[in-house]
């Protein structure tokens, strides 16, 4: 679906332009800031409402957002863009920085989640066919990348791209469970006492295709798990995981070889 922007921020007569370009694709701008939408004609007037009304600040408009739809929409700064192409269900945005991108592509469901920023020049992309049914993006330094790939099911998950230049990558038709973790950084510094150098610092997640992670799971930083792969519920992943195998516990051990998965609950 291309991009559709049209300018109505500011405008008391929203509700004729939102009608206007129903099912056209909106974006709302205000000081530089995108939020496009392609969302479905009955949705539309409500959400806009919501946003539009955020934006323009007053009290008691904010307090009509806030009856109409309960969700959060506070950006600030120039050049932020919230595209959103597939389906979006309760969804908060808290962006505070310049150049940070949100795209939700086409078939995606992002449902009862969080967004927030703090930083410059950072990317959500929430891909094709993505069912993201709770959980928080979250984006503390410049440059970082969330990315979730195409078909894969989040039950809930808090992903987080703390410090600069950070990136968490997920995989196509991956399945991750109830209340997982994954954080680029430990949040705190550990400094080695002889060399005065950190020894703790953030680094890239990267969960490749097709990677089943259980429920309640924490992935720290550096962690690459290998493709077709299991990570049993409660473990604590410190260390990358290789491809086809079951890795469990705190710290997650590899406890089986030679395996692949299904969603399914029988062999085919
Ligand atoms: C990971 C999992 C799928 C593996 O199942 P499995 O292949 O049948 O594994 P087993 O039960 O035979 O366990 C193999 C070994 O790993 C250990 N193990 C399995 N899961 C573990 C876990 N979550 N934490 C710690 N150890 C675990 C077992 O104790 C066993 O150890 P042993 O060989 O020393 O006896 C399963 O244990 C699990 O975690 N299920 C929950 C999945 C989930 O979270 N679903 C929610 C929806 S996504």
């Amino acid at each position: 679906m291309p991009w559709f922007p049209v300018i109505i921020s500011h405008s008391p007569v929203w509700s004729h332009y939102a009608r206007r370009y129903v099912g056209a694709g909106v974006a709302v701008v205000e000081e530089g800031n995108d939020l496009s939408s392609s969302m479905t004609a009955k949705n539309m007037i409500k959400r806009l409402t919501s946003r539009v009304l955020h934006f323009n600040k007053a009290p008691w408009k904010r307090l009509r957002a806030l009856i109409a739809g309960g969700r959060t929409w506070r950006v600030s700064g120039r050049r932020n863009t919230v595209c959103i192409e597939g389906q979006t269900q309760n969804v908060s945005y808290d962006i505070d920085g310049n150049d940070n991108r949100v795209l939700v592509q086409a078939n995606a469901l992002l449902s009862n989640v969080t967004v927030f920023i703090r930083g410059n020049n950072n990317t959500l992309l929430v891909s094709r066919g993505v069912r993201y049914l709770g959980g928080s993006f979250r984006f503390e330094g410049n440059n970082c990348t969330i990315e979730i790939g195409e078909n894969t099911t989040v039950v809930s998950a808090s992903l987080q791209a703390i410090e600069s230049n950070r990136q968490i990558s997920i995989g196509k038709q991956c399945m991750l469970g109830m209340e997982v973790s994954a954080w680029t950084s430990d949040f705190h510094t550990i400094i080695d006492r002889d060399t005065k150098q950190r020894i703790n610092s953030a680094q890239d997640i990267i969960l490749d295709d097709h990677v089943w992670v259980g429920a309640y799971v924490l992935i720290l930083k550096g962690v690459h798990v290998g493709r077709g792969s299991v990570i049993g519920a409660r473990s604590v992943v410190t260390k990358d995981v290789p491809p086809h195998v079951v890795a469990a516990g705190s710290p997650a051990r590899v406890v089986r070889e030679g395996v692949d998965w299904n969603p399914g609950k029988d062999a085919s």
